[in-house]
């Protein structure tokens, strides 16, 4: 996962090589992950790309096929990583995960907990965060997910920064050995209370812990468990709305619900382009409006900071 080497130094190395992990863009909704393989080849309907072509090219490159067709060879951020991962679980989507990164303050050196681990599309981010200092430790208590959890970790290079564990954590709690050194706790369990009391015995005083949930009626009963030694208790509910851009070309008998030539028309006006009355509807213009599949509720993210008891 750039730009993190295995010595734990950032990397400023953009060039794509051998063996290196690659996100193929094809639009925003395909994409896939691809490690790159001197001998290999990449067949979609675009024609066959050489992975040989690839090598050396900046991540960010433009690659062509034998038949000119093109496809983008992007790094394999943590953001186009849960666009790409594969699904055993639920997963946190970027909205969700952009505020639990910012919430709970996650920085470079820190020390987090987490579980479940699930598909790992969270962790990712939160290895991305601590990096090259920190650590993740995420436990999951379905070994199978644990297992592809690591492979994942392997094949985006983050192994070095996140250890995952087969532990039931709301049955066990985390392991002792974490006693008061975590900065922060993350859960994403179906019963989130019973992990709390040891999510706050873990944490370093001032630690801060989320809690995600689906529903409502496990926001209340964690809350509930999170009053005796958490303060500053909120939850918040972080809805996406997606705008679709396009270019456009309008003549006026074209219509799809709306007046799109008078809108383009009072667009023009308002930014000085369209005084004349004979506007040119006809030129190209580029229209933003909501995405018609844009994502609803996702979940719900209860943070808490430990109670300073002195
Ligand atoms: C919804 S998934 C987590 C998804 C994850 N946040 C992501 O972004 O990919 C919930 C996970 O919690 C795990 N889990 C459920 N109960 C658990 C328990 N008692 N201890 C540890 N893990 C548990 C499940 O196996 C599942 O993988």
């Amino acid at each position: 996962m750039l730009p993190i080497d295995p010595t734990k130094k950032i990397s400023f190395s953009h060039i794509v090589c051998d063996g290196d992990l690659v996100i193929v863009y094809e639009r925003h909704d395909n994409m896939k992950a691809v490690k790159v393989c001197q001998d290999s080849v990449l067949q979609n309907r675009f024609g066959v790309f050489k992975h040989s072509d690839w090598i050396g090219k900046p991540f960010g490159s433009k690659v062509f096929s034998n038949k000119g067709g093109f496809i983008y060879l992007l790094a394999p951020t943590p953001e186009l990583w849960t666009l790409v991962l594969s699904h055993r679980t639920q997963i946190l989507y970027i909205a969700d995960i952009s505020f639990v990164v910012m919430y709970l303050e996650i920085v470079p050196g820190c020390l987090v907990l987490e579980s479940g681990t699930g598909s790992g599309s969270l962790t990712m981010s939160l290895a991305r965060a601590v990096a090259p200092t920190g650590h993740v430790y995420t436990f999951d208590f379905h070994e199978q997910r644990v297992t592809s959890a690591r492979e994942d970790f392997e094949k985006t290079e983050v192994s070095n920064l996140v250890t995952v564990g087969v532990r039931d954590i709301q049955g066990e709690g985390f392991p002792e050995e974490f006693s008061g050194l975590a900065d922060s706790v993350f859960l994403d369990l179906p019963q989130p209370w019973l992990a709390i009391p040891s999510a706050a015995k873990m944490l370093k005083p001032d630690g801060a812990l989320c809690s995600f949930s689906p529903c409502i009626e496990q926001v209340q009963r964690a809350c509930d468990t999170l009053i005796s030694k958490f303060t500053d208790i909120r939850t918040f509910e972080v809805l996406l709305r997606t705008y679709e851009v396009q270019e456009v070309r309008m003549d006026c008998s074209q219509g799809d619900g709306v007046n799109l030539g008078s809108l383009i028309r009072k667009r023009r006006r308002r930014s000085g382009e369209g005084n004349n009355v004979q506007d040119n509807l006809s030129s190209p213009t580029v229209m933003a409006r909501p995405c018609s599949e844009a994502k609803g509720h996702t979940g719900y993210l209860t943070f808490a900071r430990l109670k300073c008891l002195s």
